[in-house]
């Protein structure tokens, strides 16, 4: 699934208009993975690339980016941003190699340009803009589109294939340990009978059942009263946590002993699994995780919850 390979000159990019995923913490997470020349780089969560932009200019050209992401149409964007395949790939910039694959196979896609170990990994958790602005893609209860969810196309169940067969009692669970959902129960209830009598397959209808569903003191509030349902219904159909798990195991074992491991999480689950693994496995750099400044969170919403922690590989134990 290796996507293609370049070698990208300048600016990145090749000047036409990509759409636009702003990366969170830019600034810090250059600053904690100390890039410098000619390291190896791998981008798991490569997304359209804003990231890996940056990191390619600070690698220089004995640099390499190896970029992964899970969903191959949002590779087709960090191609465009890194200028895979274009003329102006040819440049003097760090080689980039992009691959269809999720972040826990990151050792097969270093394999794939013949090397086994890394000296950086970032991982920027969740979907990214390009995937909720897309309603035909399922992510979003802002538009309606098809409840499917899914971050790779060719996996086997939707949102709406598991909707259609959960138990009432392990909806609920999702809804509450993924969501942090306290009317799990109600909307596990609603969605079970509703779809007696009709599937549930649009995002839309779902969100309309979640609203339904709530008592009507709790349908106000400063997020949309589905916001919760949609996240722990992504985070199961994508078997997030399962997969940070593997990715972060990955990261380890293809970090060479120095190299660093930079992550940026969204949800509080995922930041305590974070933490937990850096503190057994890794030397911590950051004691308390980096958030985004009052003027980051004002420019761009989306870094409101972010949480970047970094640590550093240790030595291998003969
Ligand atoms: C927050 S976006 C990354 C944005 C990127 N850093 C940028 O600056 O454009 C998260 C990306 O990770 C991808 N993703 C999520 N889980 C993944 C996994 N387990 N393996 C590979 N990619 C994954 C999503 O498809 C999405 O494109």
């Amino acid at each position: 699934m290796n996507d293609g390979d370049s070698k990208l000159g300048g600016e990145g990019g090749d000047g036409s208009r990509q759409p636009v995923h702003r990366p969170v913490l830019l600034g810090e997470v250059l600053a904690v993975l100390e890039l410098r020349a000619g390291l190896t780089v791998v981008d798991g969560t490569v997304g359209a690339g804003g990231h890996a932009r940056a990191i390619v200019q600070s690698i220089g050209p004995d640099g390499v980016l190896v970029g992964l992401d899970r969903d191959s149409e949002i590779l087709a964007s960090a191609r465009a941003t890194l200028s895979v395949g274009t003329d102006k790939a040819a440049g003097a910039g760090a080689r980039v190699s992009l691959h269809h694959l999720p972040h826990s196979r990151m050792h097969e896609a270093l394999a794939a340009i013949g090397q086994s170990r890394c000296d950086r990994v970032l991982l920027d958790l969740g979907v990214s803009s390009l995937q909720l602005d897309r309603p035909e893609r399922g992510f979003s209860f802002m538009a309606d589109g098809p409840l499917d969810m899914r971050m790779d196309a060719d996996a086997p169940v939707s949102a709406a294939d598991w909707l259609a067969t959960v138990d009432e009692q392990e909806l609920a669970d999702t809804l509450f340990q993924l969501g942090d959902e306290r009317y799990s129960r109600r909307i596990a209830r609603k969605l079970v009978e509703v779809r007696r009598r009709t599937p549930i397959v649009r995002t839309s209808q779902l969100a309309a059942l979640v609203v339904d569903a709530l008592p009507g003191a709790a349908r106000g509030g400063r997020i949309h009263p589905a916001t919760r349902t949609f996240q722990a219904i992504r985070m199961h159909v994508n078997d997030e946590l399962g997969e940070l798990a593997r990715g972060l195991q990955a990261a380890h074992d293809c970090l060479r002993p120095g190299g660093r491991l930079a992550v940026i999480s969204f949800h509080s689950h995922e930041d305590r699994a974070v933490k937990h693994f850096l503190r057994a496995k890794f030397d911590v750099l950051t004691k308390k995780p980096i958030e985004a400044t009052l003027a980051e969170v004002q420019d761009n919403p989306r870094s409101r919850s972010a949480k970047l922690r970094c640590a550093v590989r240790r030595e291998d134990v003969a």
